[in-house]
């Protein structure tokens, strides 16, 4: 498999940087942690993390269930390579995780921490996990919610800027994500034991900047990836950091809180 992937319309897109995305590890594996408490299963053999990235994610799983079988799959050649270097006893699988993964097997834990927001159609997809689970397992997601973010509205306003829109005209990646309610709706055609919430960290940044440093190996990722050359990614950053300086304030110390809203459910196969 090639290094670089197509997004919609052949546009080639660049491979995720590991590196960059774990510049923030520790907030990134703080909702891993949370969703992994709330699972109720007392000995589940096997377990597969969809959108695994670096393996931050399958690490804690292999942490809190060592004995289990634990695959760890993504998309991504270049975030395989790191979570390779995790750990010897997960296996790492290179696919889509929107595919048909049943020749995988069944799993007792159908694990997705801040990935299913890239792949299309959750009704279609939840419903492929969900059958992946055995009886009595436990489908558990979280997906980021930047529908109302500052950061995701500074976004918007420059990409639809007539400075801008000429690079995104063809087609772009958006990242999906519902309501609660709809994945309500989506996990109660499929079971009654359904748990649902919300979770709104507030990150303490550095400053302004820390902010676009996030959000480019992640939200921005697809629309950089569009423009030609480094000159110009950079000056696209910095006219959303221009926006995200009036977005989030500064606090009494300097620093600036990231406030950034979490959906989570878990559903279990009765
Ligand atoms: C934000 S990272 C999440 C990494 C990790 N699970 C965590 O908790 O921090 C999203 C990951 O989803 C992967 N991804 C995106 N689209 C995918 C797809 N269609 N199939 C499998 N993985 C995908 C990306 O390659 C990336 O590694």
């Amino acid at each position: 498999m090639s290094a670089s992937y197509l997004a919609e319309g052949g546009v080639p897109l660049e491979d995720w940087n590991p590196n960059l995305y774990l510049r923030f590890e520790k907030e990134r594996t703080q909702p891993v942690k949370d969703l992994i408490s709330r699972i109720e299963k007392a000995e589940p053999a096997r377990i597969i993390d969809i959108g695994c990235g670096p393996g931050n994610s399958t690490r804690e799983l292999k942490n809190k269930w060592p004995q289990a079988y634990i695959v760890g799959l993504d998309s991504s050649p270049n975030m395989l390579k790191k979570a390779r270097k995790v750990s010897t006893e997960i296996e790492w699988i290179e696919a889509d995780g929107g595919a048909d993964l049943s020749v995988l097997g069944k799993f007792d834990i159908v694990f997705s921490n801040a990935a299913i927001q890239w792949i299309p159609d959750h009704e279609g997809l939840l419903r492929k996990l969900f059958f992946m689970l055995n009886k009595g397992g436990v489908l558990a997601v979280q997906i980021p919610h930047v529908g109302n973010m500052g950061i995701n509205k500074a976004l918007q306003a420059v990409v639809t800027s007539n400075k801008w829109n000429r690079y995104f005209k063809l087609n772009t990646v958006e990242l999906v994500f519902e309501s609660p309610q709809v994945y309500y709706d989506i996990l109660s055609r499929l079971t009654s034991v359904i748990y649902l919430w919300e979770t709104h960290y507030y990150h303490v940044m550095e400053n302004h900047q820390s902010i676009i440093d996030w959000y480019e190996s992640t939200g921005m990722k697809p629309y950089l990836d569009r423009l030609p050359d480094a000159k110009l990614r950079f000056e696209f950053s910095g006219d959303i950091l221009k926006l995200v300086e009036h977005e989030y304030e500064v606090q009494q110390d300097g620093h600036v809180l990231f406030p950034f809203r979490r959906i989570f459910f878990t559903a279990y196969n009765e």
